[in-house]
């Protein structure tokens, strides 16, 4: 499979996996980890508008476009930013999407075991967790339908 063809299908499954999770997130926050270019953040405020979404980035880089309000921006390494959060809202994160690492196991591995914690104590009970990698030691959900296994992963506190 071409990389182009892996990345369409990664990007569906993602979709798919957010507007699955959404339906049964329970009330409060969500949670963006990696702003990016903000494609994630524009599609959650479309899909969850009545939600407050908080995001995590050490850089802005969002087309202006797709920028969250600076007062839902925390800008900072995601372990710190995570800790900050906690701080403001405590465990008040219903869905979390996390979409850290550079697709080498050796890097992201190491770096979602570091921030499982600082993740997992955001969640309200029952709180979500879609990510682009497996997060050891969490419960994970089945998948849409359509969704190959071990493309994207649904997480449950
Ligand atoms: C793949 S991009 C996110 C894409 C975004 N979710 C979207 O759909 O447009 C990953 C982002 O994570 C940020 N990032 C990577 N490691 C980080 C870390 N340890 N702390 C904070 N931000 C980090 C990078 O700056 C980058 O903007």
């Amino acid at each position: 499979m071409s990389r182009l063809d892996s990345a369409i299908r990664r990007l569906t499954a993602q979709r798919d996996c957010l507007a699955a999770a959404l339906e049964t997130a329970p009330a409060g926050a969500l949670l963006e980890i990696g702003l990016g270019n903000g494609r994630t953040y524009d599609h959650l405020r479309e899909i969850a508008a009545t939600r407050d979404i908080w995001v995590i980035d050490r850089e802005m880089n969002a087309h202006p476009s797709s920028a969250p309000p600076s007062a839902f921006f925390l800008q900072g390494e995601a372990e710190a930013m995570l800790d900050d959060l906690f701080g403001r809202i405590g465990q008040g994160v219903a869905l979390a999407h996390y979409d850290l690492g550079v697709g080498v196991p050796e890097h992201d591995v190491p770096l979602r075991a570091a921030l499982a914690e600082h993740i997992g104590r955001l969640l309200v009970p029952g709180g979500l967790l879609v990510a682009n990698g497996a997060f050891e030691g969490m419960e994970q959900l089945p998948l849409p339908e359509g969704v190959a296994e071990g493309r994207y992963f649904i997480h449950r506190a």
